[in-house]
């Protein structure tokens, strides 16, 4: 039903003393500059990323997802949001700088999603998504009127998002949200 709360999950923030330093080969060591000052693992920060489906996915294999994320998440401390649609993801992961990096990497390996762009990679003060592992919004046609504000054309699409403006969505996401379950049924 529109208009209900998103699909959330409570979360689990794990000793950070079991927190690993990034691989030196991860996708986002090219990211971090070189005074040393942003080198320490446990430092708090936020990812934004578009992609596309690679393969369609049904209701099911978004729940799998979803409940893998989830537990994994909850298990490292990452908190954050994911909105989708048929064709495209738009997430935002946060965490320490370690645990992204080694998240990044899984995902830019997922199989069931491809041409990864990073919209938005930084050092925050404060999490925008704390109180959830992973929160979940489809981006279907009854949450057009959220998507839609910041994108020209009626479908959704993140690739024409800037780090700002997808960060924006993903709060605005917040406020609305519906059922996954129920959601994902009405297409
Ligand atoms: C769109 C998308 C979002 C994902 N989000 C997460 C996530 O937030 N956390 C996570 O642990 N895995 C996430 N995954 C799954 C990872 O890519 C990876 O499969 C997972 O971390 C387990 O990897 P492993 O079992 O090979 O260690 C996501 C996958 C996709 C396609």
């Amino acid at each position: 039903m529109v208009g209900r709360m998103l699909v959330l999950e409570c979360v689990s923030i794990v000793n950070r003393s079991t927190i690993t330093n990034p691989p030196s080969e991860s996708p986002l060591s090219a990211l971090t500059s070189s005074n040393g000052d942003n080198k320490d693992p446990l430092m708090l920060s936020r990812l934004i990323y578009a992609s596309a489906v690679a393969k369609p996915l049904d209701p099911a294999g978004i729940n799998l997802l979803l409940s893998q994320a989830r537990l994994r998440n909850g298990l490292r401390g990452i908190t954050g949001m994911l909105v989708f649609d048929s064709k495209y993801f738009l997430q935002a992961i946060e965490g320490s700088q370690g645990e992204l990096s080694s998240l990044y990497s899984l995902l830019v390996n997922d199989p069931r999603h491809r041409d990864l762009m990073l919209l938005k990679f930084g050092r925050i003060e404060s999490r925008l998504f704390p109180s959830w592992n992973m929160a979940f919004a489809p981006a279907d046609a009854a949450h057009r009127a959220v998507f839609g504000r910041r994108m020209a054309g009626s479908r959704f699409d993140p690739y024409s998002l800037d780090g700002s403006a997808a960060e924006s969505l993903l709060i605005d996401f917040t406020t609305v949200g519906a059922d996954l379950s129920e959601a994902l049924a009405r297409d």
